[in-house]
């Protein structure tokens, strides 16, 4: 195990009926005048916005609303939320969503406080500060909620790159796993998979000697190999929604990643997916993680053993992957590139934008370094 360092301050508050407390969180971590920050109107139609605002009015909480994050955030908007919290003098960001609505919020919060152009903390620079942000979440996912990442989309060129840091950790998040029973099949779907990628994501390292980080893990995996089939059977079943939601914000505040190096090739290749065909995240993953499992497979084929029989419940490295996949499709995921509305035309502009966006040198580095060649390879696998 290597060295590190943990520190995850996130208030978490769990339950049913949890987002009544918004306005009395906002006012413990000091917000005075709020930005409540939401994507397409989910949260309009379920009534949360208005039980949210309620709670805010109880505090004694002002605040200005600015709906239509798109998933897949971008930039658009995020500028058009810097312009309101200077114009308004907010000091406190609510996202009311999803990761996409989380992330325009730390997106806005680090950009209102920052003279240059936003999208700078996006293509390397360090964020010193952000305004305060919590969360109120409607879909077990992203693992925003607990993280100090946001991801947007530029939309000149459709670049789809992410930033990093502690000051856009939220102070705070309400997770109540009963929002989340309206969300479509598909959506859920695609949330159960971003948090399985999350956990494969940590699980592929490099460190030796990570037992407790391997088996935290095998350990959620295992607890969305069983809970993910009950809720596409019964959007209803509370039990499984609690036991996923919690899931999902463990598997990506990093307190199963720790001391372990980690490898996020497949979320690099995928957001070159979800950038160009604006498919949702997690189908994208879908789509990429088997590929590139099998492909970079032989580098250490005893962590796919040990996946495979910890988790699956299979022998070898390969029908640990044919499990994967097929658990994928059995929920309703996509498993080729024509599925996300791709084609064989569009490999060279992926790999070209994969390997030399976002300041790299040809190539992208992780479990294995894939250069050109190899990226180029996997895109034609998924075909
Ligand atoms: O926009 P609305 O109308 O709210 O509808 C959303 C959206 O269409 C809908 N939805 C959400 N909750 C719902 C609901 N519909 C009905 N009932 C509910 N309770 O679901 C759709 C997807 O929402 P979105 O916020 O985009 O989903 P998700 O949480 O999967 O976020 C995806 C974004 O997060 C980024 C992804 O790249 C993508 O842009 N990621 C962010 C990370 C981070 N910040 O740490 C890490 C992840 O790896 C990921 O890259
Ligand atoms: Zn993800």
């Amino acid at each position: 195990m290597e060295n590190f360092t943990f520190y995850s301050p996130t208030k978490f508050v769990f339950g049913k009926g949890t987002e009544s407390e918004a306005g009395s969180l906002v006012k413990a971590f000091g917000g005075s005048k709020v930005l409540i920050h939401y994507g397409g109107g989910s949260v309009v139609r379920s009534g949360l916005l208005d039980r949210v605002k309620k709670s805010l009015d109880e505090a004694g909480v002002s605040y200005t609303e600015l709906g239509g994050v798109k998933p897949n955030p971008r930039s658009g908007l995020v500028y058009e939320g810097i312009e309101i919290c200077r114009q308004n003098d907010i000091d406190f960001i609510l996202a009311v969503g999803g990761g996409s609505a989380i992330d325009s919020s730390k997106a806005i919060a680090a950009g209102t406080l920052y003279d240059g152009d936003f999208w700078d903390f996006y293509c390397g620079k360090p964020i010193e500060r952000a305004l305060p942000v919590g969360t109120v979440l409607t879909i077990a996912a992203a693992g925003s909620e607990g993280s100090g990442d946001s991801v947007i989309t530029k939309e000149e060129g459709m670049y789809k790159r992410g930033a990093g840091s502690e000051a856009i950790r939220p102070r705070f998040s309400i997770l109540n796993p009963e929002l989340t029973t309206t969300l479509p099949p598909y959506q859920t779907a695609c949330g159960i998979t971003d948090i399985m990628a999350h956990l494969y994501e940590r699980y592929l390292t490099n460190s030796k000697d990570v037992e407790v980080t391997d088996r935290l893990i095998e350990a959620l995996l295992i607890t969305m190999k069983n809970e993910g089939p009950k809720v596409i059977a019964d959007p209803l079943d509370y039990q499984a929604r609690a036991n996923i939601m919690w899931a999902g914000t463990m598997a990506h505040t990093n307190s199963c990643g720790v001391g372990r190096s980690q490898d996020w090739n497949s979320h690099n290749i995928e957001h070159e997916l979800s950038a160009l065909y604006d498919c949702a995240h997690g189908a994208g993953l879908a789509v990429t993680m088997p590929v590139v499992f099998k492909y970079v497979m032989d580098h250490d084929k005893k962590r796919f053993e040990q996946a495979a029989q910890r988790v699956w419940g299979v022998e070898t490295a390969e029908e640990g992957i044919e499990a994967f996949r097929s658990f994928l499709t059995s929920i309703g995921m996509p498993s080729t590139l024509g599925e996300l509305g791709g084609s064989r035309e569009d490999i060279p502009t992926l790999v070209k934008n994969l390997c030399y966006g976002d300041g790299r040198d040809g190539t992208i580095s992780g479990f294995v370094t894939l250069n050109e060649d190899d990226c180029t390879r996997i895109y034609q696998m998924m075909l």
